[in-house]
This record gives C-alpha cells, sequence and structure tokens, in this order.
C-alpha cells in the first residue's frame, strides 16, 4: 500500500481531513474485524446475485471472487493489514479489493449500504455463535444428568430460606438445574429462529432501484427468510438484545449453580468436591483451595446484565433509521458472546468432574430434625387435623432439642407419648430415605422419579444430537 492513505470512501465532499481523534473516535476496525468472513461472505454472496441479473459482469464476479479468496487467507494467516484509516471492517476490505482487482472492487458496493451489510454481517455471526453455544449447553446438560445418574439415591437436605427443610436428593437437586437449561435453551432457538432473516436489500434505508433478487441472497446465505421493511431491518437490533437477555437468564442459572457449589464446597458444608484444575489456592493461606471458577461466573453474570443494559439504553433513544450509535452494538454483543461461551464450557467439565461426599450431605441431613413434616403427615394420614399435627410434632421436635438430639433419634419411652403403641412405625418415618422415598409423584424427589427424570432427559439429549448436527454449520468461520 502507499505510504499517504487513500481518502476516506465518502470524502468527496469535504473541505478538510478529518481531525485524527475523531478519525479514532469514530473508527470500528479494531473490534468489528472479528466480523471478517462474514463480511466476506455476505460480499460474495451479494455479488454472486448481482453479476446473474446482470447489475455487473461475470468477469467482474470472477474477479471480486478471486480478490476475497486472497484477502481471506491473509486474514487467516493473520497478514491482513488494518488501518484506522479505511474506519470499520467492511471498507477496510472494500479497500483492499479494490487495491487488489481495480473496477469490478469498487462495483461491488452498487445496491448496497455499509447499513444493511453490517447488520447482515452480525445476524451471520450470531446464528453460527448460537449454533455452537446450543452444543455447549448440550454438553453442560449432559454433565448434570450424568451426576444425577449417579446420585439418584445420594440424600442431602433441601434447603428453603438456607435452613434445612427436607430430605432430597442429589439427583433431584441437580436435575433441578436440567429443567433451568432446558428452558434457556429453547430461548436460544427461539432467538436463533428469529433472527434468521436477511436484511441485504434495505441499502442505506429504503431499498434500491437495481433488480436485484433478495431471496437469492438468502439462499446463498441460508437464511430462512428476507426482512419485510427496509427502514426497520436496518434499524433493528432486537436480535443482539434478545440474545443478551437469554445469556443474562442462562448466566443467572449458572450464578445460582456458583453460589451452592461454593457453600458446599466450603468446608463448614464439605458436600463437594471440584477437580483441583478448577480451583486455584491462595498466596499467603497455605491450606486454601478456592472455587474461583463458580465465584467468576457468579461476577461475570452481572458483567452480561451490563451488555444487556447496554443494548437496550443503546437503542431506546434511536429515530429510525440506521445512526452511527448502533455500532456501539458489537462490544456488549461479542462479550456476551464470548462470556456465555467460555462460562459454558468450562461448566460442562467441571461439573462433569464434580465429585459428591455423600457421608457429610446425610450428616448435614441429621441436623435439622429435616423429616417434622413427615411425622406430621403420618399423624393426618391416622386422622389429625394437620394444624394439630403441626402442633404436636413442634413439641416433639422441642423434646428432641431437650433431649439434644435430632427428632429421628427421639428414644422410644419419648416417642411413645406422642404416638403410643405406634412409636415404632413412627421411627421408620423418621428414616430420611424413607422420606425421599415417599414423594413418590411425578417432580418428587424418590429416587424412583430421580431415575425416570434421568431417563427422559437421556432420551431428550439423545434425541437432539441428530438436530443439533443438522443446525452447526460445516463452514463456521474463524473468530
Ligand atoms: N461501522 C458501522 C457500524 O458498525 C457500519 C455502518 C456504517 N454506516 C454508516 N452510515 N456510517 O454500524
Amino acid at each position: 500500500m502507499s505510504d499517504t492513505p487513500p481518502a476516506a470512501a465518502w470524502s468527496g465532499r469535504f473541505e478538510e481531513p478529518v481531525d485524527e481523534r475523531v478519525k479514532r473516535y469514530t473508527a470500528s476496525v479494531d473490534f468489528d474485524r472479528r466480523l471478517a468472513l462474514y463480511d466476506i461472505r455476505g460480499s460474495l454472496a451479494h455479488a454472486r446475485m448481482l453479476s446473474e441479473v446482470g447489475v455487473i459482469s461475470a468477469l467482474d464476479l470472477e474477479q471480486i471472487e478471486q480478490g476475497m479468496a486472497q484477502i481471506r487467507s491473509e486474514i487467516e494467516r493473520g497478514e491482513f493489514e488494518w488501518s484506522l484509516d479505511a474506519e470499520d471492517v467492511h471498507l477496510n476490505i472494500e479497500r483492499r479489493l479494490t487495491a487488489l482487482v481495480g473496477d469490478a472492487g469498487k462495483r461491488l458496493h452498487t445496491a448496497r449500504s455499509r447499513n444493511d451489510q453490517v447488520a447482515t454481517d452480525v445476524r451471520l455471526f450470531l446464528r453460527d455463535e448460537i449454533d455452537a453455544i446450543i452444543g455447549l449447553m448440550d454438553a453442560m446438560q449432559r454433565s448434570i444428568v450424568d451426576q444425577a445418574a449417579q446420585h439418584a439415591d445420594t440424600l442431602m437436605p433441601g434447603f428453603t430460606h438456607l435452613q434445612v427443610a427436607q430430605p432430597v436428593t442429589f439427583g433431584h437437586h441437580m436435575l433441578a438445574y436440567f429443567e433451568m437449561f432446558e428452558r434457556d435453551r429453547s430461548r436460544l432457538v427461539d432467538c436463533r429462529r428469529r433472527l434468521d432473516v436477511l436484511p441485504l436489500g434495505s441499502a442505506a434505508l429504503a431499498g434500491t432501484s437495481y433488480p436485484i433478487r433478495r431471496e437469492r441472497v438468502a439462499e446463498l446465505l441460508g437464511f430462512a427468510g428476507v426482512s419485510e421493511n427496509s427502514l426497520d431491518a436496518v434499524s433493528d437490533r432486537d436480535f443482539a438484545i434478545e440474545f443478551c437477555a437469554v445469556a443474562s437468564i442462562a448466566m443467572m442459572h449458572i450464578s445460582r449453580l456458583s453460589e451452592e457449589l461454593v457453600l458446599w464446597m466450603s468446608p463448614a458444608f464439605g458436600f463437594i468436591r471440584l477437580p483441583d484444575r478448577f480451583c486455584t489456592g491462595s498466596s499467603i493461606m497455605p491450606q486454601k483451595k478456592n472455587p474461583d471458577v463458580p465465584e467468576l461466573a457468579r461476577g461475570k453474570t452481572g458483567r452480561m446484565y451490563g451488555d444487556l443494559m447496554s443494548l437496550l439504553t443503546l437503542m431506546k433513544g434511536q429515530p429510525l433509521a440506521y445512526n452511527k450509535d448502533n455500532q456501539e452494538d458489537k462490544e456488549p454483543l461479542f462479550d456476551a458472546v464470548d462470556t456465555l461461551t467460555d462460562t459454558l464450557a468450562i461448566f460442562a467439565s467441571m461439573l462433569a468432574g464434580l465429585t459428591v461426599n455423600a457421608p457429610r450431605m446425610l450428616q448435614a441431613l441429621r441436623q435439622g430434625h429435616a423429616t417434622a413434616t413427615d411425622l406430621a403427615d403420618w399423624l393426618v394420614k391416622r386422622g389429625m387435623p394437620f394444624r394439630d399435627a403441626h402442633e404436636a410434632v413442634a413439641r416433639a421436635v422441642r423434646a428432641a432439642d431437650q433431649h439434644g438430639c435430632e427428632l429421628a433419634a427421639l428414644p422410644a419411652e419419648v416417642l411413645r407419648e406422642f404416638a403410643g403403641d405406634a412409636y415404632a412405625e413412627i421411627q421408620a418415618v423418621l428414616q430420611a430415605a424413607g422420606s425421599a422415598a415417599s414423594r413418590d409423584l411425578r417432580g418428587g424427589t424418590a429416587p424412583a422419579q430421580v431415575r425416570a427424570q434421568v431417563a427422559r432427559a437421556d432420551s431428550i439429549i439423545a434425541a437432539r444430537l441428530a438436530g443439533v448436527s443438522r443446525l452447526i454449520r460445516p463452514s463456521a468461520p474463524l473468530r
């Protein structure tokens, strides 16, 4: 390239060069070059269509294709010279194309504007990223279901208000997260379906007078349809907002799980261990093993909400149609994509490696009269009104506290005061395993139900494997 930078693509009517600070302020190439391979894909489809309808010649197309092939390989080899003078990814590539193939390069932008071009690039980018994210979500769900299968019978305290409430199984607890991520996954699929629409052909804002074939470009780029209003298409960023909203909800779920992992891993609980490769030590306290990954995921959730807020706020004051504000959509969107992608990938393998300390869970379960409800239920089934039963069991709990023991460990003579000769039966009712097993209804914590839910989840995941490989594009471009 020459030493004096070429004038900007739009500089024809300007009387002085742009202030250096303004150039830096308005340029986006430092971050939007991430879209480069999508930009090339979009341009190739546009050029092919232009030649098919006779707006450019077959020779122009051939030269554009050759030039783009070279540019693509320069980018992939890291040899492309990105320049701030060319402002953004689109003008950088167009300028290089023109340097390589001359007039054919200058004809590429016929019947197109950077406004519909960038909207197309971002949709192509996000569609691929969502496909990859769905794959990672599946992998994480797989790890969760495997843990549930392994721990369908493992008893732990279920909590409300973080107080021991009732016995549950660890498998049941894990499957609660399977359900949350199942909803997140379906939101991702939904978001992908809505964004799968081609904006190209909207041009700057009003459409174009050239006889272009938008459906053909959509077909070449694999879009399910074309946008129906040019003003909307160049200015709409709903799909990016929607992705950040979906990603925020998913991160909120990951953050809740993280909070539990942090608690469970603390010596006070001692319920689980995370593999050492997912933990870090302290530089001052040699005994420490810190759950940095879940803590960071919890922290990054706040950052993800920030991305969502940035985009919502970015859009709220914009009149139709395109405004330069929209250039600010990329960094929050990229950040949201990267944060979710990295988090899911790490969690998929971290959760697979999680190990459970079942004796500690059982011990914790024995410290909160966790089967008090079972005793009340037993009394009700023998004809006592529930409120009276509640009262009677509360007295039994007080008695246990006075004896300094668990309800389940009350001596026979004390139990006899509450239940007469039925006390032996009560002792069985007060066992945690019996309590969990008795909640044998759909959605309940009984091991039999957990196993049924694991089987259901297995078949959902298995049915999906075929579907997912269909979703993921073979030509997913590089970052
Ligand atoms: N870099 C711009 C963006 O990201 C591309 C579109 C520019 N359009 C314009 N009319 N200045 O939004």
